[in-house]
C-alpha cells in the first residue's frame, strides 16, 4: 500500500517514519496542485495539508491515478473540494483535533509580545540599546477579549484569558454553554482584544472587515491563528495605518499558499500587502506555526496513519469529512 506525502518537511518525515508501521511512504517537497497531482501514480492515498490546492482540478488527476483516499494531516479542509472528491469516489479523512493549547497557546504568545513589544525590545537590547521609548504595553488583567468560535482551540484560548484576569465575550453560532455569548457586532463592540478561532467557511470569510473594524473599540487588538481568508487583508491595512486597530498578530494571511513554509528571503516579497503588513511594527506574523510543536506532530503523525488504517482495513473513521457514495 502506497502514500504520496506532499509538502513534506523534515520534521513530518521524522514523526510519520518514527510511528509508521509498513506502509509505503513517498515523501514529494512539492504542494498538491493540478500539476504535481500526478506523482500520485500508483498510490491509493494521499496525504496533503493547509496549503496544498485540492480543487477539482486535482482530485481529477488524484482520481486518474487511482488514489482512494485524501489524507488531510491537519484540521481545516477549506482547501479541499469536498463536492468534487465525493465525486470522484475519494474519500476525505482529517485530523479534528491535534493540540489545541498548542495554537491557543500561540495565540497568547503572540499577544504577549505584541502588547508588551518584547519584539522590539528584544534587538533592542542586542544592541545595547536600552531606552524605553515606545515600548509602552497595557495590563490584560481586567480588559476584554472577545473570542469568536468557541470550539477546541477557542475554549483552550478562553480558559487562559480568563487565567490572566480577563473579562470574556464570546460569539459562536452554535454554542456549547458555558461561555458568555453575545451578538458579533456587540463582541466588536466591547472587546479590546479580538482572536478568531472558527473555521473558514463562506459565512465567516471576510467576518472582519471594513465594516467590523468601524464597530472596534479604537485601539483593540486582532489575534489570528484561525484562517488568512477570515480577515480582509485591505481593511486589516486601513484599520492599522489609521490607528482605529492597535496591532494584529497573524499567523495566518489570505495568500499565505504562496509562501509559508518555505524561504523567500532570496527572492524579496512581491505581495505589497504581506509586505506591509509585516513592515509594521504593531503587527506580528509567524508563518502558520502556531500548531507547530512535538506533540501536535506527534499526534498528527498516529492519527493519520490511523486514519488510513482504518481506511485500508474498511473500517468507519469518526474522522472523515466527507463520504464517497
Ligand atoms: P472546532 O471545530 O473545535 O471549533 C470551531 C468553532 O467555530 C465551533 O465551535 C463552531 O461552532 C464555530 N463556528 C462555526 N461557524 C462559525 C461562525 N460563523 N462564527 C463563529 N464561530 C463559528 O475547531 P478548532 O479545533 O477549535 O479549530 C479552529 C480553527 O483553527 C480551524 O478551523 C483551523 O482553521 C484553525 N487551526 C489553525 C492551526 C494553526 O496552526 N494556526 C492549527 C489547527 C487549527
Amino acid at each position: 500500500m502506497k502514500i504520496a506525502f506532499f509538502d513534506a518537511k523534515e520534521y513530518d518525515k521524522r514523526e510519520f517514519d518514527k510511528q509508521n508501521k509498513g506502509w509505503e511512504i513517498e515523501y514529494y517537497e512539492t504542494k498538491l496542485r493540478p500539476q504535481t497531482a500526478h506523482l500520485a501514480h500508483g498510490c491509493e492515498a494521499v496525504c496533503a495539508f493547509v496549503n496544498d490546492r485540492i480543487d477539482g482540478d486535482t482530485i481529477a488527476v488524484l482520481k486518474k491515478e487511482g488514489v482512494k483516499l485524501l489524507a488531510m494531516r491537519c484540521a481545516g479542509y477549506n482547501n479541499v473540494d469536498l463536492a468534487a472528491a465525493k465525486e470522484a469516489r475519494i474519500k476525505v479523512v482529517r485530523v479534528p483535533a491535534y493540540s489545541p493549547h498548542a495554537v491557543a497557546e500561540h495565540a497568547m504568545a503572540m499577544l504577549l509580545t505584541l502588547n508588551r513589544k518584547i519584539h522590539r525590545a528584544y534587538i533592542r537590547t542586542r544592541d545595547f540599546n536600552f531606552s524605553l521609548s515606545g515600548l509602552e504595553g497595557f495590563v490584560l488583567h481586567g480588559k476584554t477579549a472577545g473570542v469568536i468560535g468557541t470550539g477546541k482551540i477557542g475554549g483552550a484560548f478562553v480558559d487562559i484569558c480568563q487565567g490572566f484576569g480577563m473579562k470574556m465575550l464570546c460569539y459562536d453560532p452554535y454554542p456549547t454553554g458555558g461561555y458568555r455569548y453575545v451578538p458579533l457586532p456587540q463582541l466588536f463592540e466591547e472587546s479590546d482584544v479580538i482572536s478568531l478561532h472558527c473555521p473558514l467557511t463562506p459565512e465567516t470569510r471576510h467576518i472582519v472587515n471594513e465594516r467590523s473594524i468601524r464597530k472596534m473599540k479604537k485601539g483593540a487588538f486582532l489575534i489570528n491563528t484561525s484562517r488568512g481568508g477570515l480577515i480582509e487583508s485591505e481593511a486589516l491595512l486601513s484599520g492599522l495605518a489609521g490607528g482605529k486597530l492597535g496591532g494584529a498578530c497573524l499567523d495566518v494571511y489570505e495568500e499565505e499558499a504562496n509562501y509559508f513554509y518555505e524561504d523567500n528571503s532570496q527572492q524579496g516579497m512581491a505581495d505589497e500587502k504581506l509586505a506591509l503588513l509585516i513592515s509594521r511594527p504593531n503587527v506580528i506574523l509567524t508563518s502558520h506555526q502556531a500548531y507547530f510543536t512535538r506533540e501536535a506532530l506527534s499526534e498528527i503523525a498516529a492519527a493519520t496513519l490511523e486514519n488510513i488504517r482504518l481506511f485500508f482495513e474498511e473500517k468507519r473513521t469518526p474522522n472523515e469529512v466527507s463520504c464517497a457514495k
